[in-house]
């Protein structure tokens, strides 16, 4: 595995999440902050070529799961032709993206045959009109259709990560974890995080052992289930339900010993971790006409200036980072 996308604790970054762009069409209250956002130049951001450059190397150098995220990914208007070419690339096995699934039911044979292999969904309600609250916008229906045509078109399993927020929706756990018993879905439950803009606070943030005790008074039989080593979920499931319940837990009990994810943001930035902001433009090395060596080296500066963990909640509370919806998860 190349030493440039290994860090100086060891771990070996095989995942990178790639940004498509920094539009959405939903306005999520936890993702971006309710004045909007300044959209960067569209010269400033990375070309489909820039981006092909850099899923070549990083895949050339050991990545072998790409996640496309935004914004809203399906939002790029040629992200069939960069997940079609990202197919080609020796190596890579895993093409996921990360969608609200407002407009997914009906690109998905296309995503499909371009070779997508993995859908995770975002739905934080089952109740449309706190969709509309939760989002700002309309569209609730669609993001339930696309979820089971994601299931019908063959995706298993379709992710479906729903963030809990107290006095929101956490009075919708034990919906969400009714929804696995018909559904080949899994569940995510994911713990509150703070990012610029998104009014964060602990009050807010309901944790993975109060989540799990709730959910256990109802189904003291959920079991937990194996995850990979690299996994950034939690699994359980309720004997006899066809489909899953993951817990996100980076808050309460973060798994960067074992992260093996780096980030690269529409403008071209590889963010070596979610939060805090070491970031290297990669666009304007690739501009500079460098070398693939030269690129190397730089990717593996930053990567050897990754932390071991990050600083705890309080504190990435008070960093500076950038809103949500310009990292992409
Ligand atoms: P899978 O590959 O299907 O396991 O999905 P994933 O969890 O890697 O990606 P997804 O985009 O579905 O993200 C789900 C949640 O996990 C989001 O809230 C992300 O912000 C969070 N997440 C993803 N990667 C990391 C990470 O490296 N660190 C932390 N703390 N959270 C992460
Ligand atoms: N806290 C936790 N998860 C978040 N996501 C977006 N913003 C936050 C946040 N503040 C999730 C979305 C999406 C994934 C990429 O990140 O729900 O599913
Ligand atoms: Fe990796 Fe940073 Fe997430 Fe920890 S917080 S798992 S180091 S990206």
């Amino acid at each position: 595995f190349s030493a440039f996308l290994t860090d100086t604790f060891g771990r070996r970054h095989s995942y990178l999440r790639i940004s498509l762009t920094e539009k959405c069409n939903l306005r999520c209250q936890y993702c971006m902050p309710e004045d909007g956002v300044k959209l960067t130049p569209k010269a400033q951001l990375l070309s489909t070529a820039e981006i092909l450059t850099i899923a070549r190397l990083f895949v050339h150098e050991g990545v072998n799961k790409i996640r496309l995220t935004g914004g809203e990914p399906l939002i790029r208007p040629d992200v069939v032709d960069i997940i079609a070419e990202l197919r080609k690339l020796e190596g890579l096995k895993t093409i996921a993206v990360t969608t609200n699934g407002l407009n997914l039911a009906r690109s998905l044979p296309r995503l499909k045959q371009a070779g997508l292999s993995h859908i995770n969904i975002s739905l934080d309600t089952l109740v449309p009109a706190k969709f509309e609250f939760i989002v700002r916008r309309k569209g609730f229906h669609k993001v339930m259709e696309s979820i089971d045509k994601a299931i019908e078109i063959g995706y298993n399993p379709v992710k479906v990560n729903c963030v809990i927020m107290r006095g929101f929706n956490d009075d919708e756990v034990l919906d969400f974890v009714a929804l696995t018993e018909k559904k080949p879905v899994e569940v995510r439950f994911i713990e509150y995080m703070p990012f610029d803009g998104n009014k964060w606070n602990f009050k807010k943030m309901v944790s993975y052992q109060e989540m799990l005790d709730q959910i256990r008074q109802h189904w003291p039989d959920i079991g937990m289930l194996q995850t990979g080593p690299t996994d950034t979920s939690k699994t359980y499931q309720v004997p006899g339900f066809k489909g899953q319940v993951g817990f996100i837990t980076s808050m309460s009990e973060h798994f960067c010993g074992t992260c093996n994810r780096l980030r690269i943001t529409a403008d071209g930035n590889l963010k070596v971790c979610l939060f805090g902001n070491t970031e290297v433009s990669l666009r304007d090395v690739i501009r500079s006409g460098a070398s693939d060596e030269e690129l190397l080296q730089i990717i593996g500066a930053a990567v050897g200036r990754k932390k071991k963990q990050h600083a705890g909640m309080f504190n990435i509370s008070q960093m500076k980072n950038r809103p949500m919806i310009f990292i992409g998860g």
